[in-house]
């Protein structure tokens, strides 16, 4: 049995035919062709397929896609607008990007802290990617872009 559900997503509205045990990630990523979300270990360990929903970071591999109906969902796609977004930038800059499979994850993380708090501690900053897994940076630099990044977005810059 599929049901018919409404997603919106990056502000765009998708019409999909699901079952209803399919996830997020997987709707996301098959359905909706948005692949710069990550699939990693699928149980919430990783971080690799973090989303915003209504603003808040979620593992969307955890999330089934009927329990998006209603919510406004944002993917690394919806973060910029043509040009990188200041989060994406500072990550370039400080060399946060290796593989780049966590970093869909981690950038999405950050953006979402640095809306509800702009300057953030580096213990914050710990305390808000300690969900996100990355195998090849060390974290160091992912904390030291999100305190760049930080900067950037002082004077309002960003769009979502
Ligand atoms: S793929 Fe969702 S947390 Fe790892
Ligand atoms: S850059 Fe490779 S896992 Fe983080």
């Amino acid at each position: 049995m599929k049901v018919n559900i409404k997603i919106m997503v990056n502000g765009d509205p998708y019409f999909v035919q699901v079952s209803p045990f399919r996830t997020l990630l997987d709707v996301l990523r098959e359905d909706i062709g948005l692949t710069g979300t990550k699939k990693g270990c699928g149980e919430g360990e990783c971080g690799a397929c973090t989303v915003l929903m209504d603003g808040k970071p979620v593992n969307s591999c955890l999330f089934l896609a009927v329990q998006a109906e209603g919510k406004e969902i944002t993917t690394i796609e919806g973060l910029a607008a043509g040009n990188l977004h200041p989060v994406q930038e500072a990550f370039v800059a400080k060399g946060a990007i290796q593989c780049g499979y966590c970093s869909p994850g981690f950038i999405l993380t950050a953006w979402a802290l640095l809306k509800t708090n702009p300057h953030p501690t580096e213990e914050e900053i710990t305390t808000a990617i300690s969900g996100n897994i990355c195998r090849c940076t060390g974290y160091q630099k992912i904390v030291e872009a999100i305190l760049d990044a930080a900067q950037r977005l002082q004077g309002g810059v960003g769009n979502v």
